[in-house]
Formats: structure tokens, C-alpha cells, sequence
């Protein structure tokens, strides 16, 4: 793997746990029914933690000499988690954002060794620190579903 190619992976993980973040912040603050509360716990859970791991994210980017993505245009470009534009029902919103995690958490076993390979090994700890992250948010809403 060449350089570009290595950064264009890390920009689009970025831009991916990004737009993770605002679909779950989203789904936090739409989401309605009989089991509001449950539902806005979760999604609220999920959006907080992930949130909490951005600015690291984007300064371990910097550490590397990568520009952190920080415009929508670009996150349109190069996530790989789409927006949600409509207000789905809380059932197809954890559907929704289990499938995101998932995807979520085979980014970071893919940049995980991308990273590794590359000898940023600070990095590949920070990645399989969110992998592990996703695969719990996963698990919550997997379960929530059955
Ligand atoms: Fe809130």
C-alpha cells in the first residue's frame, strides 16, 4: 500500500466515524414511540462515546501530516456511512445503526493493519481501540433487536 493510498484510507475512516456519529446524535434526538426512553438512551450512549473519540482521531491524523476532513462536502465524498435524511422508527433506526457499526468495526480491523504495516503503531492502537468500541455498540443493539 502505497502513501496516498494509506491516507485516503484514514481520511475516509475519519470522515465514516463521523457521519457515525452525527446518524446516532440523529437518532438520539428524533427517535419516537412507546420506547422513547429506551431508544434515546441508547442512541445517546453510542453518539457520546464516539464523540468522545473524534478530536483523538483527528490529531493522531494530524500526527501523521494528514488533513483531518472537516467540511460536510467532503464527508459526503468519502464516508462509508450514509446519511439518513427521512425519521425512521426506532426498530429500523437500531437495524440501521448496527449495520453502520459493523461496517464501522471492519474499517478499523482494515486500517488497524494498514497501519500496522505502515509502522504507526500509536495509530494501530487508537484503531483497535475503536474497533473494539464498535463491536460493543454492535453487540448493544444487536441485542436490542431480539
Ligand atoms: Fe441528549
Amino acid at each position: 500500500m502505497d502513501k496516498t493510498e494509506y491516507e485516503a484510507m484514514l481520511r475516509s475512516a475519519f470522515a465514516s466515524e463521523f457521519s457515525f456519529f452525527l446518524k446516532a446524535a440523529g437518532f438520539h434526538w428524533n427517535v419516537e414511540g412507546s420506547l422513547f426512553p429506551q431508544y434515546h438512551e441508547l442512541f445517546g450512549n453510542i453518539y457520546a462515546e464516539v464523540y468522545g473519540s473524534i478530536d483523538q482521531f483527528a490529531e493522531e491524523l494530524r500526527a501523521l501530516r494528514v488533513y483531518a476532513p472537516a467540511a460536510f462536502e467532503t464527508f459526503d465524498d468519502i464516508s462509508q456511512v450514509e446519511c439518513q435524511l427521512e425519521v425512521p422508527n426506532g426498530m429500523q433506526m437500531t437495524q440501521e445503526l448496527l449495520a453502520d457499526s459493523d461496517t464501522m468495526s471492519e474499517i478499523f480491523r482494515a486500517t488497524y493493519v494498514a497501519a500496522d504495516s505502515m509502522g504507526d503503531y500509536g495509530l494501530a492502537n487508537f484503531l483497535a481501540d475503536r474497533q473494539n468500541a464498535h463491536k460493543k455498540h454492535s453487540w448493544m443493539l444487536r441485542s436490542t433487536l431480539k
